[in-house]
């Protein structure tokens, strides 16, 4: 079976008794061991209904109505509840947009993590807590000693996001899926955030699905993109190739939104400013 995440022919409806919305419309692709694949595409084109379908935490009235999803050979979608949460979290580590929507306000950071191991049954009390305090120090967050004991409220929206993090990274999963982990952060935090993020998943034989609308993101940190558009699945490919030689008159476009004028060589084409790079080009 496959080694990975093999997403197939998805489908996915927002139905009520009053309308129906197909925002997905046959979508497919893979995510291999140790890759990291970016979706872009503009706002409402599915790409969080896209990982959102693929871990079963659609908003409602979503459905997935067709397809596949192959995880190291188990199909998620054919999956009872219960056994889908004990993957959820273990093997599929998943980082919301919003830091502070992911994180309880109400308990203190130790808590949250004890609660993450305590429902996949590996709870080893102090041990527990110094692996947390060691994986809060691996994502950047100042004093993790005193963070731990501490509330979300407390926290910057960078140091918010590197706890959720490393709650996502917390049991070691074999993928994590990010839907625009750093929206809600300014610019150079977001860079340090996802620094973080890709320098603890590449090397670690992990994979990792990242929706961002920032294509140097893409650039700088991905293997493969998928470029959505409509709901659908337009282009997809190495990003060295897609980005130099996009194939769809929406990739064209996006890429062009990105064309630094005053890069363009007298009389040449402007180069694109995250062009040419990729994971594997660096
Ligand atoms: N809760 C919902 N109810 C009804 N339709 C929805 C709902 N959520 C999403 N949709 C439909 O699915 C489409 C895709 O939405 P989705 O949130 O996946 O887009 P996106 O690419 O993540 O956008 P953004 O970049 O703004 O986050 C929307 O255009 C909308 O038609
Ligand atoms: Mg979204």
């Amino acid at each position: 079976m496959s080694e990975g995440l093999e997403v197939t022919g998805l489908v996915t409806d927002f139905e009520t008794r009053r309308s129906s919305i197909r925002a997905l419309h046959g979508v497919s692709f893979e995510v291999g061991e140790s890759e990291i694949v970016g979706i872009v595409g503009e706002s409402g084109s599915g790409k969080s209904t896209v990982v959102r379908s693929i871990i079963k935490l659609l908003m409602p009235p979503g459905r997935v109505t067709e397809g596949h999803v192959d995880f190291f050979g188990r199909s998620l979608l054919d999956m009872r509840e219960r056994d889908l949460r004990a993957i959820r979290g273990k093997e599929i580590g998943f980082v919301a947009q919003n830091p502070f929507s992911a994180l309880n306000p109400v308990l203190r950071i130790e808590r949250q993590f004890r609660n993450i191991a305590k429902a996949h049954g590996v709870d080893r009390g102090n041990q527990t807590r110094v692996h947390a305090i060691e994986l809060l120090d691996a994502t950047g967050v100042k004093d993790p000693d005193r963070v731990i004991d501490g509330y979300a409220h407390e926290l910057s929206g960078g140091m918010a996001q590197r706890v959720v993090i490393a709650m996502a990274l917390f049991l070691n999963p074999r993928l994590v899926i990010a839907d625009e982990p750093t929206t809600a952060l300014d610019l150079t935090v977001q860079r340090q955030v996802l620094d973080t993020l890709t320098r603890l998943t590449s090397g670690s034989g992990r994979s990792m699905l990242i929706v961002t609308h920032d294509l140097g993101v893409v650039a700088n940190y991905c293997d493969r993109v998928l470029v959505m558009y409509q709901g659908r699945l337009v282009e997809q490919g190495p990003v060295s190739r897609v980005f130099v030689t996009p194939e769809h008159e929406y990739t064209a476009s996006l890429l062009e939104s990105v064309v630094r004028p005053d890069a363009a060589p007298p009389g040449g084409t402007a180069t694109i400013a995250t062009a040419g790079a990729g994971r594997a080009g660096r």
